[in-house]
This record gives structure tokens, C-alpha cells and sequence, in this order.
């Protein structure tokens, strides 16, 4: 358990987050329920730009929305001074009612619709990341169409890989995205980018995976990349104005993972902007604008997780059971790619652990396993039980399987808390149902 100082427990032997009493949550709320300690976010991002600002002088940092997306999360990352990653028309609509000005965007996806490039160019985005030669075409066409002139950069392929679950490992030479700065894919798009007169060609973009606490994978990145942009120049004339490094950075889940406070999750960048520095002197590169775009370590620690726990199985000799009254619809990391979790009981937090269980999800899959054997306190059904770091690629990947209706979320900051996203009704479970399909 990560504890910090807006994730503690408190003189009531309850688990506390943002100054608010997570049994106080639970009484106001109900569970199940998503909590998010928007001072945490905030915290993390001050830390990343200020550590940009300090180490390199000229940069930003995208938030990578995917990561957890929600109206209120981008007018966070508007008041932040962020940028944003958005991958879906979906996300674009969401920062603009959220009032955020798309010129602070960079649009991903390796399969981007003629629809939703059309939605980002006409709102202005400030920056398209391309993923396919025919993408290329779309934009230039669209761009004419709305007399600008798009810039873009390219999403390359640099082919490091980061130790990391196959499933989300992104940057593999067979990987479905970005293009291969080795067998010359990179190059020939950016040829076809330089040919279009409504398109700009900025600079590169990689990613090179996800959860990835060796800082060498960054370190290895940047040599890879600015070896490419010193080759670009020579060799081609071309200039690369922008090296976006992606995301990726690791966070603490389990007690097998680092604990790392905001100063220490700075060290990623730190490594990167050092690497970067130190390759514009040896290489003899212009500075390019210096990008970023985390997800996970910006959201993820901020996010908890509150269930009550409902029926017990207790198979004697072999497992015990705790359900809870959510699972594998509001958290679908366990059942995707086997992600491991922490949790506790929130209302008797320091109690003794006194047995080994499993936290079992109440949907119809025998895989709805939120935790494999984990030590507790002996739970009686209506304990609260917190999974913790859930802010990261649960709210955002959640589904209606079961027809369960998804959780609120709420932020808390400074002891206060406030609804960010309705929890869902029956309602709206069938709102879009026909009973009586009429056919023609
Ligand atoms: C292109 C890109 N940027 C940023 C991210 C964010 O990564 P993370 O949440 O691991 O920081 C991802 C995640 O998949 C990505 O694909």
C-alpha cells in the first residue's frame, strides 16, 4: 500500500483519501464507488511540468485521457495548464463540453475515423498523431476543406521493448501501431506528409509501452529516437521540430512494485529530458520541443475502489470466497491481462490480517476475480473493502456486461467531495432499447 498523505488511515482505523473519511464516503455515496484524489492528480501534474520546465526549458505534458476520461477530468487538466491525449471522437466531444481548447490536443488512434477527423480538425486540434499512410490522405483532404493546414507528427516505431505484459506492449517492430523507423515506413510517410500542402509535418511520436519501471527502456528510447532525427537531418534534409516520448511510466499496484512519491515519479521525466539533453550535445541536434503523455501515473494512484462485501463462500480446506457488489464490469484488469491488486478493509483498516481470501466480482465468469488470495482481516458481509490504485484503465474501460450499471465517481480534495460522474440507473441501462423492432 502506497499511503501518502492524502491516502491514509485515520484515528478511527478507517482508510481516508483527500481528507475524506472513505466509511463518510461510503454513507454518502453508497458503494460501489469510485474515488479520486483530484489534489493527487493535480499534484502530480504541477510536478511533471515544473520538472520539464526546470530540466529542459521547453516542453509540455499531455495528460493521456484514455487513462481515465470524464468531463471533469479535463477541466482539471485545463486549470493544470496540460495538454491532453485524446483517442476517439468520444474523448474529443468530452474535453469540448468540458470547455477545453483542442489546440492543447493531440488526436491518436491507428484507426481513426474520416468522421472523428473530421470532428478534431473543424474544433482545431493542435495536433494530429498519424498511424497510417491513408490517414495522411483524410486529413490533407480535410484540412483543405476547412483552409488549414494540419500539423501532424508520426507515430514511429522504435522498437524497444520494455519488460511488460505482451498485452500492452506497444512498440514491438509487429505492433498495430506506429511505423517502423527501421525498415523505412517512418520515412516514407513523412515523404508523403512533406507532399501535402494542407498538411504539416511536426515531428515524431513513440510509446514504447506500458507499466515500465526500468528507466533504461526510456533512456534506450531517446537514443533510438534522436538517432533518427540526426539521420533524418542528414541524410533527408528534414527536420524534426517535436519528440513526443509517450507514456508508460510504471506505478505501485502490489508490495512487488516500488513505492514511489510525486518527487520520485518526476525521475521518469527527469531521465527522459536528461537522455535528451545529453544527445542534443553529442549528436549536434537542434532542440525539439520536448512532449510527454502519461496516463497511468497521473491518475492511477489517485484512484481507490470501494465495494461491501455481500455473500461469503468458504469451501473448506480449499478457498474462501468474498464477493462484492461489483467486479469485472467497473474493473476489467484482472480478467484483460492478469493485473494485480491491493486492497483493504476501509471501515477496520489496521485490524489484524487473520486470513488468506479471494475478492470475487458477481458477474456470471468464473474469471471476475478482482484479487487471488490476498491476507484481511476475518470480513463479515457489509465490510467495506477499498481496491486500491483503481484510477487507471477501470472507469475508463468499464461496460454494462451483465447489464450492471456503473458506479459514480467521485473527486475528493481537502476533506471535501463532489459527484464527477453520475452513477448510472436501470434507466439508462435501457435507454437506447427498441422492444418492438420495426422492420422494413
Ligand atoms: C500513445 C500513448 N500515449 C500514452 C499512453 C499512456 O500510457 P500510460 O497510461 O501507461 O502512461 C498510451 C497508453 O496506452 C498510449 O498508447
Amino acid at each position: 500500500m502506497n499511503f501518502k498523505d492524502t491516502l491514509k488511515i485515520n484515528s478511527k482505523n478507517h482508510l481516508e483519501i483527500g481528507g475524506v473519511d472513505t466509511v463518510e464516503l461510503v454513507n454518502k455515496y453508497s458503494t460501489p464507488l469510485y474515488v479520486m484524489d483530484e489534489s493527487y492528480i493535480r499534484s502530480v501534474c504541477r510536478a511533471y511540468k515544473e520538472t520539464i520546465a526546470r530540466e529542459y526549458g521547453y516542453g509540455n505534458c499531455a495528460y493521456a485521457s484514455k487513462a481515465f476520461s470524464c468531463a471533469a477530468i479535463y477541466k482539471v487538466m485545463k486549470e493544470e495548464g496540460m495538454c491532453i491525449d485524446v483517442v476517439s471522437g468520444g474523448e474529443i466531444y468530452t474535453a469540448l463540453k468540458a470547455g477545453f481548447d483542442l489546440k492543447n490536443a493531440y488526436f491518436h488512434g491507428n484507426n481513426k475515423l474520416e468522421s472523428e477527423l473530421e470532428l478534431a480538425i473543424s474544433n482545431n486540434i493542435g495536433t494530429i498523431v498519424v498511424d497510417n499512410p491513408y490517414e495522411v490522405e483524410m486529413i490533407d483532404e480535410i484540412a483543405k476543406k476547412y483552409n488549414k493546414v494540419q500539423e501532424v507528427l508520426i507515430r514511429s516505431n522504435p522498437g524497444v521493448e520494455a519488460h511488460t505484459h505482451k498485452f500492452i506492449q506497444t512498440a514491438n517492430i509487429d505492433s498495430k501501431f506506429g511505423f517502423s523507423i527501421k525498415n523505412g515506413d517512418a520515412l516514407n510517410v513523412i515523404k508523403l506528409i512533406k507532399s501535402k500542402a494542407n498538411v504539416a509535418f511536426k515531428g515524431l511520436h513513440c510509446h514504447i509501452g506500458s507499466q515500465i519501471f526500468d528507466k533504461n527502456a526510456f533512456k534506450l528510447a531517446v537514443e533510438v529516437m534522436t538517432d533518427y532525427v540526426k539521420k533524418l537531418n542528414d541524410e533527408e534534409g528534414i527536420e524534426v521540430n517535436e519528440l513526443n516520448f509517450g507514456g508508460g511510466f510504471a506505478v505501485h499496484y502490489t508490495e512487488e512494485d516500488p513505492k514511489y512519491n510525486v518527487e520520485q515519479y518526476c525521475e521518469y521525466v527527469e531521465t527522459l529530458v536528461k537522455a535528451l539533453n545529453e544527445a542534443i550535445a553529442t549528436k549536434g541536434i537542434k532542440k525539439p520541443y520536448f512532449m510527454i503523455e502519461p496516463g497511468r501515473s497521473i491518475v492511477g494512484e489517485a484512484g481507490i475502489t470501494l465495494y461491501s462485501v455481500g455473500n461469503i463462500k468458504d469451501i473448506k480446506g480449499v478457498k474462501k470466497y468474498l464477493a462484492i457488489n461489483g467486479g469485472m464490469y467497473d474493473n476489467i484488469r484482472p480478467a484483460l491481462y492478469e493485473a494485480k491488486y491491493e486492497a483493504l478493509l476501509a471501515n477496520r483498516a489496521n485490524d489484524k490480517k487473520e486470513e488468506v481470501v479471494t475478492i470475487a466480482g458477481k458477474c456470471c465468469e468464473s474469471g471476475d476475480i478482482i484479487i487471488k488470495d490476498i491476507e484481511l482481516p476475518k470480513a463479515n458481509r457489509g465490510d467495506i473493502i477499498a481496491v486500491m490504485t483503481t484510477g487507471a484503465y477501470c472507469y475508463s474501460m468499464a461496460s454494462n456486461y451483465n447489464r450492471n450499471t456503473l458506479p459514480p465517481v467521485v473527486f475528493v480534495r481537502d476533506g471535501k467531495s463532489g459527484i464527477a460522474v453520475k452513477g448510472q440507473t436501470y434507466e439508462d441501462i435501457v435507454r437506447n432499447d427498441i422492444v418492438d423492432v420495426k422492420m422494413d
